[in-house]
């Protein structure tokens, strides 16, 4: 009830609550405000209190409204959508804003169709191979910015399916092949990102390992080999980061669709590890409604064909409880309350365009790999430089697909002048940077299309630089390991003609490298980036030192993987009838296929060590302009204890790695990474390190309890610079 009072002190007449004006004339406290209409937005309740007040008002059309996209991909504009990759429509009379997503990988995609600019990242395989928590969150944090700076609410990023088969053509988007590295990354990029109120997610959950029939491929894994490696990722990236959404993938595992695995998304993701956020399907991954809702996916993207009217009418059917429903809405609604997204809801402005190539280019230092040096590196600063091939006048190669960030003015190679023309370059080149970081050494390019002539440009100069690029996108495989359009023809060539040769590799994963021993220098930089060839100038120049490490295994060849072809690769496409289609015209397929992984848990550098086979480059790998010892190695269960010295002449950073080997019945693989640190050092500086052991990274699944248990018996602990590069071992015993 409101009533008007006259005040005795003023003849004013206001008014007010029943209540208040009750307490205020006999003397009690001030008048307490109306309680809001929309207690939701109260930002003083918790993100479930919050939750639940919403969903009170909701409709059933607004629930339904909630769990699927507009179907707007970005190109139309019927819909008020930012021009992402996906869009749902607000409720404006709850005050609950647009969700706008846009991929983001390595920075905000699709800029350029609204005029727009985005920092290109490194790749996040770059991003790994820093090994640096802090570096991953500032990773994450830039992209959130931007995400924000643009009008986007939510991400599609986090990617941490493992390198099982290095020919992937999304290895660039992901982070290497040993789970506690990828999970322990992810984590913390995902965490700078959502720092910044944007949802994060993380992808594309699970065993998404190729993208050769990625729509129909079924993965075929035991779940306690599932558990004990992509899933680990997983489970460390969704504890650790507490992403918004996680988005499954097109595959299927053990014969149901990733979007509709109830193993997966409910019994995993929600019930064992408590995930509160919620799942989102890759775009067109659903396959159907009430299987899929009640498997626990929460939203369908990009449109409704499953989570629209039919979702409705499963409902109104019976075939689907509304509480189901209910508990979708609750949890989107849940995370856009936990991350700020209704409490901050502007944010646009202009892209901080220098503070972004400032990240970009410490990424891209600290994210690139020195695989051989043989006293060729650093580059003197006189004489003569021939720089050849991959475009390395121009640019750096970027990925493709929906990890690519558009470069500004477009590709910087605008004709298909040589090798590798089929990728985007980025217009950092790294010839420039060199002219401009060492004025008084003579440059000389050369674009490497002819390679008789390439040969003789090496020969005639001091030290010869080729690059050589091998572009990667969603969508397609490699189809073998080895660069493309006889790149290796190129570098044979140059490495033989030139006694000092340096290679530097822009390439999403790892490939073989026939001419290895004739090179003086192999770097791997990756798609380093908008500052690429800045970063690579300073890093051949010794303006800064290496510090990168592989997180991932180089193989020797096609024929060392578990997979020497790559799982459907062969198989061929067989005539279908549709009936949609006229007459005499058929629809090719490939027919579903399984893709066994012979590896089980043992991905990468476990499945080397496990079958004896020599990698080309170990697991991490990485040397630099200064050398480090180890040295006083104290174990515990709980913790390990070692000193780093740098025994070089130059400052660096040395990851430090610690792997361990577990007692031998419960051995799953000869070692596994436990944990590593990066240690910085000037010249002669001996520093002790303390690593914390974390009882899950010494564990293993067992699939009957469902639970972690950690074994009894002795340990074995190794520390050192790379997976094949241990300098100390110790044990400890569990009892
Ligand atoms: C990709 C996802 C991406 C989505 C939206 C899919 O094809 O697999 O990684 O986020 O498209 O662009």
């Amino acid at each position: 009830m409101r009533i008007g009072v006259l005040l005795p002190s003023c003849a004013l007449t206001m008014t007010m609550t029943a209540t208040n004006a009750f307490a205020q004339m006999l003397g009690g406290s001030a008048p307490q405000p109306d309680p809001p209409a929309t207690p939701w937005l109260d930002a003083e309740r918790t993100p479930d209190e919050r939750a639940a007040l919403a969903l009170e008002q909701m409709t059933q059309d607004e629930k339904i409204q909630l769990v699927h996209g507009s179907g707007d991909l970005g190109t139309r504009t019927s819909v008020q959508s930012n021009g992402g990759a996906g869009f749902v429509p607000g409720i404006a009379r709850l005050k609950l804003p647009d969700l706008n997503m846009a991929d983001s990988t390595v920075g905000v995609a699709r800029g350029a169709m609204r005029s727009r600019y985005s920092t290109l990242m490194p790749a996040a395989v770059a991003e790994a191979s820093a090994w640096n928590p802090q570096l991953s969150y500032d990773y994450g944090a830039l992209i959130g910015r931007e995400l924000r700076a643009q009008g986007y609410n939510v991400s599609l990023a986090g990617g941490s399916n493992l390198m099982r088969e290095p020919r992937n053509g999304r290895t660039f988007e992901y982070r290497g092949e040993d789970p506690v590295l990828t999970g322990k990354l992810v984590a913390q990029a995902i965490r700078g990102l959502q720092d910044q109120h944007v949802i994060g997610d993380i992808k594309h959950y699970a065993l998404n390992d190729q993208e050769t029939g990625r729509g129909i491929g079924n993965v075929l894994i035991d779940y306690k080999a599932a558990r004990e490696s992509d899933l680990l990722a997983f489970e460390i990236g969704v504890k650790e980061g507490r992403p918004g959404m996680v988005m499954c993938s097109y595959n299927k595992v053990n014969g149901d669709w990733a979007c509709e695995n109830d193993e997966l998304l409910n019994r995993t993701l929600k019930q064992e590890w408590g995930f509160e956020g919620f799942v989102v399907s890759d775009w067109n991954a659903t396959h159907s409604t009430a299987k899929a809702i009640l498997a626990g996916l929460d939203h369908e993207q990009p449109g409704s064909a499953h989570f629209g009217e039919a979702l409705k009418k499963a409902i109104a059917d019976g075939q689907v409880p509304q509480a189901r429903l209910d508990d979708a809405a609750r949890r989107i609604l849940r995370t856009m309350f936990a991350l700020g997204v209704v409490d901050n809801q502007s944010g646009q402005q202009v892209v901080d365009i220098y503070g972004g190539f400032e990240i970009a280019q410490r990424v891209a230092e600290a994210g690139s790999v020195l695989l051989k040096n043989s006293g060729v590196l650093p580059l003197a600063r006189s004489g003569t430089i021939a720089v050849i091939g991959s475009h390395a006048d121009v640019g750096v190669l970027t990925g493709g697909g929906s990890g690519q960030v558009d470069p500004p003015g477009g590709n910087a190679v605008k004709t298909n002048l040589t090798t590798g023309s089929r990728g985007i370059w980025y217009p950092s080149s790294p010839l420039k940077a060199l002219e401009a970081a060492a004025p008084s050494v003579t440059f000389v390019y050369d674009d490497g299309t002819d390679v008789g002539r390439a040969a003789l440009v090496a020969a005639k100069a001091d030290i010869a630089i080729v690059f050589a690029s091998q572009p990667a996108s969603e969508g397609s495989d490699a189809v073998s390991l080895s660069l493309p359009d006889d790149q290796d023809g190129l570098i044979t060539a140059v490495t033989a003609a030139s006694v000092r040769s340096v290679v530097v590799l822009e390439t999403g994963g790892p490939v073989t490298m026939p001419w290895l021993d004739k090179a003086g220098a192999v770097v791997e930089v990756w798609y380093p980036g908008a500052r690429g060839g800045e970063a690579i100038a300073r890093l051949l120049l010794g303006d800064v030192n290496f510090s990168g490490k592989l997180p991932l295994t180089f193989p020797r060849s096609e024929a060392d993987l578990p997979h020497p072809v790559i799982a459907g690769a062969d198989l061929k496409p067989v005539a279908l009838n549709d009936p949609a289609l006229p007459t005499g015209r058929r629809r090719w397929e490939l027919k579903p296929f399984d893709i066994p992984y012979p590896e089980g848990a043992k991905v990468g550098y476990k499945w080397y060590d496990a079958t004896g086979k020599t990698p080309l480059f170990a697991f991490g790998h990485g040397v630099s302009y200064t050398g480090y010892a180890y040295s006083n190695l104290t174990v515990t269960p709980n913790e390990v204890t070692f000193t780093v010295t740098n025994t070089g002449q130059r400052k660096g950073s040395e990851t430090t790695q610690v792997y361990a080997t577990l007692p031998a019945k419960a051995r799953y693989a000869p070692q596994q990474l436990i944990g590593w640190a990066n240690v910085p050092l000037v010249p002669g500086e001996a520093k002790t390190v303390t690593l914390k052991l974390e009882p899950l990274l010494l564990s293993v699944y067992d699939a009957k309890s469902r639970h972690w248990v950690q074994p009894k018996g002795p340990y074995q602990v190794h520390v050192g610079s790379s997976a094949h590069d241990i300098s100390l071992t110790g044990t400890f015993t569990v009892r």
